[in-house]
């Protein structure tokens, strides 16, 4: 079978790595993948972005499936317009991926199905967003409607802070067009837990949970990251809570989205705060998170290929989807400065991993035989082991004696948050 895989990071490599276990597999090709991907993959130079490249190469290459992970092109219809030339795809087609690409449609979902989420405003007028903002209480959160490179959130302190994050989505169009919208919501508190799901509009089923961890800096200071590590499971998801949360979020989710006319087949990714109100919903997700996919993928038992065909066949009821009874720690090692600005092009070394360790590639590129970092997060390192303790003290011991490169900057606590709740 040929595969082709849509983007080019962490998310994607975990993918494509674990696609290659299947046996029917001959060929994969990552669009446009990177340096690192390269060793797993044939990458070709489309852009996720360039739908009718992407729709073209599919058709001329006799590609058998096609999987579709980042945002923007699912947003953009890539899963329609493979179809259309009758190429199977697992990833939701645009209609379903708005529960991504708007925030405004997301929260009008919510409110309409009941299903929990913080209380929230929407608004296309700023003059009645900054009225609303100097009653609101703070903090409060003010999101850009669209997809804003996952950056659109800002957590206001105080009034003052509120006003100009209305003023510089608003006005200034900080985050472009999807500044047109803004939804503002009641800020919520309690541990994030980031659980995918596979599903095929039928049935749902909940993947490992993990914990990511946004902030730059140690402690969770400083600037919003894609992600700057994640561990599996996640210790503040007991059973009780993934009761309630099947119960109340991820069924009434998928019926909702079916009632709506908006069918969702792929992977749908719920963001939840457990609050003591109970588990609300932050922000739902039309794909794989990243880089939680670099641990919850190496934790599952069952073929993946298989289960995302499921998917796509609407067979999942039918197909087992097993994870180990362990703990995975993926650490992020990132450029220096990130995510700011920060150089690049220091050659990457990579020496012989631990058994239980596995490296995905999010920001390299090749120039000879030589890997060189091009991005802000260069990779993620992933131990799988028996315990969290194992899987953290493993990811970290590979971070620092077997991969190295130029200016590389990781964060020295991850998971120490969830191994501290596993103790309580
Ligand atoms: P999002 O891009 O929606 O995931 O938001 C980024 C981060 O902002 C989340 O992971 C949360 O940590 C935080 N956040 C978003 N919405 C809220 C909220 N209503 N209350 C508190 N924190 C929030
Ligand atoms: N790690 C969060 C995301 O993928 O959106």
């Amino acid at each position: 079978m040929k595969i082709l895989v849509v983007g080019g990071g962490g998310r994607e490599h975990a993918i494509i790595k674990k696609i290659k276990e299947n046996p029917q597999v001959t060929e994969i090709y990552a669009l446009p993948g990177n340096g690192g991907i390269a060793a797993d993959a044939t990458c070709v130079d489309i852009g996720a972005k360039d739908i009718d490249g992407i729709t073209a190469f599919a058709a001329e290459n006799g590609i058998d499936y096609a999987v579709v992970a980042p945002d923007d092109p699912l947003v953009l219809g890539c899963v329609d317009a493979l179809n259309a030339k009758g190429i199977p795809c697992f990833g939701p087609d645009a209609k379903a991926a708005v529960i991504e690409g708007s925030k405004v449609f997301s929260k009008d979902l919510m409110k309409k199905y009941g299903i929990p989420t913080a209380a929230y405003e929407t608004f296309d007028d700023m003059e009645k967003a900054l009225e609303y903002i100097a009653k609101a209480p703070v903090p409060t959160v003010i999101k850009a409607d669209g997809l804003a490179l996952g950056k659109g959130v800002i957590i206001a302190q105080t009034r003052q802070e509120a006003e100009e994050a209305v003023i510089s989505m608003m006005q200034d169009r900080k985050f472009g067009a999807s500044g047109e919208h803004i939804v503002i919501e009641e800020f919520l508190e309690g541990p994030e837990v980031s659980v995918l799901s596979f599903t095929d509009g039928k049935t749902v089923v909940p993947m490992i949970s993990s914990m990511d961890h946004k902030r730059a800096g140690e402690g969770d200071t400083g600037l919003n990251t894609g992600g700057m590590g994640t561990v599996a499971p996640n210790p503040y998801y007991d059973e009780a809570t993934a009761k309630e949360c099947m119960e109340k979020i991820f069924i009434p989710t998928m019926e909702a989205m079916n009632k709506e006319g908006r069918t969702f087949k792929g992977c749908l990714y719920f963001g939840l705060m457990l609050t003591d109100d109970g588990p609300k919903v932050i922000e739902y997700n039309c794909r794989f998170g990243d880089p939680e996919t670099q641990v919850v993928l190496p934790l599952l038992e069952s073929d993946l290929l298989t289960v995302m065909m499921a998917v796509t066949d609407e067979k999942l009821a039918e197909t087992e989807v097993k994870f180990m009874d362990k703990n995975a720690c993926c650490v992020v090692m990132a450029s220096e400065g990130y995510p700011v600005s920060y150089e690049k092009g220091y050659e990457i070394t990579i020496g012989q991993l631990s058994d239980n360790t596995e490296v995905f590639v999010a920001g390299a590129k090749l120039e000879g035989e030589k890997l060189l970092t091009s991005g802000g997060r260069v990779l993620g390192v992933t131990a799988v082991s028996g315990t969290l303790e194992e899987a953290i003290e493993d990811a970290y011991e590979n971070v620092k004696t077997n991969v190295s490169f130029g200016n590389a900057y990781y964060r020295n606590d991850i998971g120490q948050r969830a191994l501290k709740a596993g103790r309580r």
